[in-house]
């Protein structure tokens, strides 16, 4: 019995955010009637419908309070009449930065059931989580254009790595891994061989937090090895911690070794502030409106969430509800290869809350 009601914005967004959303809410209400647990949901119309009508991005207005909610739950941010980068740039970007959620942690799991493509690799090797730094790097958005449109045209696009923002993701890392508790393994995945001055700044770092956490094995692998070994050694990793761009890249992969888009989840933290959670698959336009999408990435980000919440065991039995549908019912997590449809599979998550 929890007492408190918590505030959680809610952000449909694009193309099947809005549906995997509304799963998403309904497992929530369920297991919030299941835990006695109140939350107040805020709908915020942002994305790109909203823009091409009003030409409004993100509302002055909307940072203030969304400062004051318990955390935020998102669905996808992308519309394909709108040009790459401003959606992207203009709200999912700026809502990470701006709330500074300097984490982006992005669970690597197989559930049993699920088929990956690996062969030979099963549930026992494909547990991670990927802890990716979320507000600096090449997404800072440092450089520019230099004569531009002529033959002589120059475009420089600038890493930015401070040490307070390198240092708060690793000691993220270091702690997490602690308190995770299982190979107590941190692999910093970098590349430096290549980006002698950024990957340097990681890797001191790193070496100097080593040190206060002895209980902690620290490894290193350069960003292009570590494509290799989770395609081929999966099981070698317990907690990988990276930065913006290639924690973006590398947790791709991630989410097809674990089953696809479709089950795979993140959220966006700011232990200090407020944190966004998210199914990290995008908008996928061409599946809107057919009922076919997958709704559980969407799930396990609500499930995120209550862990942030410290609502440890509804965020559990949300779980056990996610893993028995792909044990029992969903083996195939593709759009449109369910056997369900996006709705019935959020009606068999709440079915075994
Ligand atoms: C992600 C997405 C975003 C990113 C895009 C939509 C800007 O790919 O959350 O991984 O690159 O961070
Ligand atoms: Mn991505």
């Amino acid at each position: 019995m929890n007492t408190k009601t918590f505030q959680i914005a809610v952000i449909p967004g694009d193309g099947t955010g809005p549906e995997v959303v509304a799963e998403g809410l309904k497992v929530l209400k369920a297991v919030a009637a299941r835990d006695s647990l109140s939350f107040h949901f805020i709908p915020y119309d942002l994305g790109g419908e909203r823009y091409l009508k009003t030409g409004e991005i993100l509302p002055e207005s909307v940072i203030p309070e969304l400062r004051q909610v318990d955390a935020i739950y998102l669905g996808a941010i992308g519309h394909p009449e709108v040009k790459p980068g401003i959606l992207e740039q203009g709200l999912l970007l700026k809502l990470r930065f701006t709330l500074d959620q300097y984490v982006n942690l992005r669970p690597v799991v197989l559930y049993p059931g699920v088929e990956t493509p690996l062969k030979n690799k099963g549930p026992e090797d494909i547990d991670f989580v990927v802890i990716r730094e979320n507000t600096e790097g090449l997404y800072a958005g440092a450089g520019g254009f230099f004569k531009k449109g002529t033959p002589d045209e120059v475009a420089i696009q600038e890493s930015v790595n401070t040490r307070k923002g390198v240092e708060r993701c690793l000691r993220f890392a270091f702690e997490f891994c602690r308190r995770r508790n299982r190979r107590k393994k941190l692999t910093l995945c970098a590349k430096t061989n290549v980006l002698v001055y950024a990957s340097e700044l990681w890797d001191r770092v790193f070496q100097e937090l080593a040190g206060e956490y002895a209980d902690i094995t620290t490894d290193y692998a350069h960003v292009d090895a570590v494509t290799m070994w989770m395609v081929k050694n999966p099981e070698w990793f317990d907690v990988i911690v990276t930065d913006n761009l290639f924690g973006d890249i590398i947790t791709d992969l991630g989410a097809m070794i674990q089953g696809g888009m479709g089950i795979a989840a993140g959220g966006n933290l700011n232990p200090q502030g407020v944190s966004m959670f998210e199914p990290i698959g995008g908008s996928a336009p061409k599946y809107t409106g057919q009922n076919i999408i997958n709704p559980l990435a969407a799930i396990g980000a609500a499930q995120m969430m209550l862990e942030q919440l410290g609502l440890e065991t509804s965020a559990a039995r949300i779980e056990q509800a996610v893993r028995r549908v792909v044990r029992e019912d969903v083996r195939d997590l593709t759009a449109g290869k369910m056997g369900y449809g996006t709705r019935e599979v959020g009606d068999l998550v709440v079915k075994y809350l």
